[in-house]
């Protein structure tokens, strides 16, 4: 693995050897000195041109318990913000000579853009536009794998509500999941469940090939009841008001009526299923306060793994350019 830039790119095997390693690092992080060398001497760049909370300070905490040296650069603090393009600050970031750039960017593509034009460096996405937000779905994933057992990722129903549209989140997820063979239901009105989706279900019903990368099964839901039914995972979009240059539904009170998730709406859900939130959630309007406080959303524990999957994805570059670095030498 070269770059991690998107789930879609991922093999299975990749993608559970990834769960497994993280799952070990997870250890690291319940010792009192949480430091290993494993990243001793590694330049570690965090160049973020969006708002973010939990991704930055996770991929810093990753970075720095691996004990890589880790700079954070944010778009307002840039030369971004003097004019310089996207390319221009990452070749000026290249001849600093870091190991890593994790990227996130507003724009679909920018770090599969930067992978290509930066030599000797390896990118992670950690969210480009409405595209992908890989480390996500793998935190997601290895919350799960804590929850359920490591067998229990398969054979799973998956309903990811709400604004689909604008989620890298949900589109990661759902790579994620059919890979493992899982039903996905895509759940929202459909301004907010745009038809490249039905006509995505419909080539991997009907497309061999994509069928056998891709086992699972997709489906589109415009009923939050419907959607929710005997699912054994929730995941919460937040509503990201943010990209919508149009409205996208009437008013946010219509929207929370009809696709708030609450513990009300989860009876429709399979008994022990348990609620995902991206983070961060708008209380009362595509999550309930009550439910995001209870113990079937395990938020917080996806903040938590948040760290170990981050140090096993760093890792793996890490150890990747190593050994291609010994068969060049
Ligand atoms: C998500 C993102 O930025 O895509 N947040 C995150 O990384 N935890 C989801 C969101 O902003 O709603």
């Amino acid at each position: 693995m070269k770059h991690l830039l998107a789930i879609q790119e991922l093999e299975r095997n990749k993608l559970l050897t990834l769960l497994e390693n993280a799952q070990g690092m997870v250890e690291i992080s319940r010792r009192e000195v949480k430091k290993v060398p494993a990243l001793r001497g590694k330049t570690v760049i965090n160049l973020f041109y969006e708002a973010s909370t939990r991704t930055r300070t996770s991929f810093e905490i990753a970075g720095k318990w691996l004990s890589a040296d880790v700079i954070n650069i944010t778009s307002g603090s840039s030369s971004a913000s003097k004019g310089e393009t996207l390319l221009d600050t990452a070749l000026t970031l290249q001849a600093m000579a870091p190991d890593i750039l994790v990227v996130r960017h507003g724009a679909s593509g920018a770090p599969e853009f930067l992978s290509q034009h930066l030599k000797d460096c390896a990118v992670v996405n950690a969210g480009d536009g409405t595209h992908e937000h890989p480390t996500q779905a793998l935190l997601d994933l290895l919350t799960l794998r804590q929850h359920l057992g490591a067998q229990g990722l398969e054979g799973l129903c998956v309903a990811i509500v709400g604004d689909i549209r604008h989620s890298r989140v949900a589109r990661s997820n759902m790579w994620a999941h059919l890979l493992l063979g899982n039903e996905v239901r895509l759940v929202g009105p459909p301004t907010l469940v745009p038809l490249e989706f039905n006509q995505m279900a419909e080539e991997l019903k009907n497309n061999r090939k994509l069928q056998t990368r891709y086992p699972g099964k997709l489906v589109i839901e415009h009923a939050l009841s419907a959607g929710l039914r005997e699912a054994d995972v929730v995941i919460a979009l937040r509503m990201q008001l943010e990209r919508q240059e149009h409205f996208f539904v009437p008013s946010l009170e219509e929207y929370s009526r009809n696709y708030c998730v609450s513990s009300r709406s989860m009876q429709h859900a399979g008994k022990g299923a348990v609620v995902l939130s991206p983070g961060p959630a708008n209380r009362g309007i595509e999550i309930s306060g009550e439910l995001l406080d209870s113990p079937r959303c395990l938020a917080a524990n996806q903040v938590t793994n948040g760290i170990a999957v981050r140090m096993a994805v760093l890792y793996e570059l890490a150890s990747a350019r190593a050994a291609e670095q010994h068969i060049v030498g």
